[in-house]
């Protein structure tokens, strides 16, 4: 990185100058490939544990995060302590002074190792973070193209687009405060001793504090999480909505529905501002409360103090301070990962649900048929539990033209999806040779070039390019329009 900088400070960064990621760490084909791994095993049990999954796959950064949060937890105590100790110093006229500097010192280096240890506890479990995040994203997408029809059927456009754009996100959240799970409690009781040697027994303001505020704090964080739920809900309608909208747009502009759509979406829409901003009002209670904390904290333990003792040495008030000041630290991250948590909670159980859902059998279509014949033996095709084809037998030949002819909704369709292996094969066997082209009752378009819909991702050869277009008779068509074969279209 430093060296970015210095590239960066005599001329102008590009793409090239950006280093090249940490293969073994940071590569998403990597991290997509262990959690796949694991996600195999873990599925085959009766209730699988999507978090599990994510923790095994990332426990290397996250085991380095721990270790350096540790060291930065242990770190956090020195401050107070060595304030109180150089208060005392000041206060005793007598005492060397090479002891205050050292005192200043150990001061300077507790926190430079503090501050570095935490950066780099971030930097850890950000990267747990995203690896999991891409290795999240490439599973949807793998499994949103691979789900049986019955799969299909229990989920809609919206959830999926929605698994992919929404539900990675609280779990991405949950890794980076993933160690507050255990540092927050130890950071807590570790205060609390220090303030209770300091304080005796007017350390119990802290928790006359707690005891007033934490019914609030428990009260919001759960609002916050019905209404992040119901959030989900609305979100997945109003994506649902959207994509009906977009994919009948010719039919909506024709019949001038425009108005009755937007009634419908703007009103899923203000349905979840409104829910959102609630949200954001608990959010922002909690937030309240952690800011006018410590200070109130702070004004209870000295008032118990000096109802106590009458005077209130300086070394104990910079002390308590101090201690108070550090207590916000676990008390602001152990509800952010309550929170994260609660949020991740929703998350990963529909996407549990989601990557749990059964699959096309990749192995009812075999390719071993003789060259060219595709071959359907005594088989029985079901869309879900209704057989839709039974019992069929037919042998397509090579260089053979077929036509299947049959009634609205007699099975036409389904026949080529069955040899496709998009249906559920009861019985009997398919067999092809080679690989299928399929072209389907709707056309579907990239918004892009009539070559490059002809193209579709492959490389432009000439002679090739040509060839095709002449073979499917599109030099008729190509002359119509006015940029040929450089036309957008789709
Ligand atoms: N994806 C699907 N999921 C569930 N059922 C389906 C699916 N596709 C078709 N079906 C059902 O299978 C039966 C046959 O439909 P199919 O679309 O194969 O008929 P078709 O002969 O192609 O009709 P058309 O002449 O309208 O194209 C119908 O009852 C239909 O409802
Ligand atoms: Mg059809």
């Amino acid at each position: 990185m430093n060296s970015l900088f210095t590239q960066g400070y005599l001329k102008p960064i590009t793409q090239d100058d950006i280093p090249d990621i940490w293969k073994e760490r940071d590569d998403p084909e990597l991290s997509a490939s262990r959690f796949e791994h694991y996600w195999n095993e873990e599925a085959k049990k009766p209730n699988p544990s999507l978090l599990k999954v994510l923790l095994l796959s990332s426990k290397k950064p996250l085991l380095y995060g721990g270790i350096l949060c540790l060291i930065e937890n242990i770190f956090r105590f020195t401050g107070p302590l060595l304030l109180e100790q150089i208060v005392l110093f000041i206060a005793d006229h007598e005492a060397p002074l090479w002891q205050g500097i050292v005192l200043c010192v150990a001061l300077f280096l507790g926190l430079i190792i503090q501050v570095v240890c935490g950066h780099h506890h971030y930097y850890q479990v950000t990267t747990a973070g995203l690896q999991m995040e891409s290795a999240l994203l490439r599973s949807i997408f793998k499994k949103a193209l691979a789900m049986s029809t019955s799969s299909v059927r229990k989920t809609t456009v919206g959830e999926i687009v929605n698994h992919q754009s929404v539900d990675y996100y609280p779990i991405f959240n949950l890794f980076r405060f993933i160690n507050a799970v255990w540092a927050a409690p130890l950071q807590i009781i570790g205060i609390f001793s220090l303030l209770g040697r300091l304080n005796g027994v007017s350390t119990l303001g802290v928790l006359a504090f707690f005891a007033f505020f934490f019914p609030m704090l428990v009260f919001a964080n759960k609002k916050a999480f019905d209404i992040e739920k119901q959030l989900m809900k609305l979100r997945d309608e109003r994506t649902s909505t959207m994509n009906e909208l977009l994919q009948g747009i010719l039919v909506v502009k024709f019949f001038a529905w425009e108005d009755s759509f937007l009634k419908k979406i703007n009103g899923t829409r203000s349905k979840e501002i409104s829910l959102l901003k609630r949200g954001i009002m608990y959010i922002m209670f909690t937030n309240i409360l952690w800011t006018v904390g410590p200070p109130l904290m702070s004004g209870c333990v000295f008032l118990i103090y000096l109802t106590d003792h009458k005077f209130l040495p300086s070394e104990v008030a910079f002390a308590t301070i101090a201690l108070i000041n550090n207590l916000t630290i676990p008390l602001t991250n152990f509800p952010i990962f309550i929170g994260n948590f609660l949020q991740a909670t929703v998350s990963l159980t529909r996407l549990t649900k989601f990557l749990s859902g059964e699959d096309l059998d990749p192995a009812s279509v075999q390719s071993r048929s003789e060259n060219g014949l595709v071959r359907i033996k005594n088989a029985t095709f079901a869309w879900e539990d209704t057989n839709v084809l039974s019992d069929i037998d037919i042998t397509f030949k090579k260089g053979h033209l077929t036509a299947v002819v049959g009634e609205v909704g007699s099975g036409k369709s389904s026949l080529i999806q069955a040899i496709l292996g998009e249906m559920h094969k009861v019985s009997g066997s398919v067999e092809v040779n080679g690989s299928v082209a399929y072209v389907s009752q709707q056309p579907w378009l990239l918004n892009a070039t009539l070559r490059d819909n002809v193209l579709f991702g492959k490389p432009y050869e000439e002679e090739r390019y040509n060839r095709t277009i002449e073979m499917s008779e599109l030099l008729a068509d190509l002359k119509m329009l006015p940029g040929a074969d450089l036309t957008e279209i789709g």
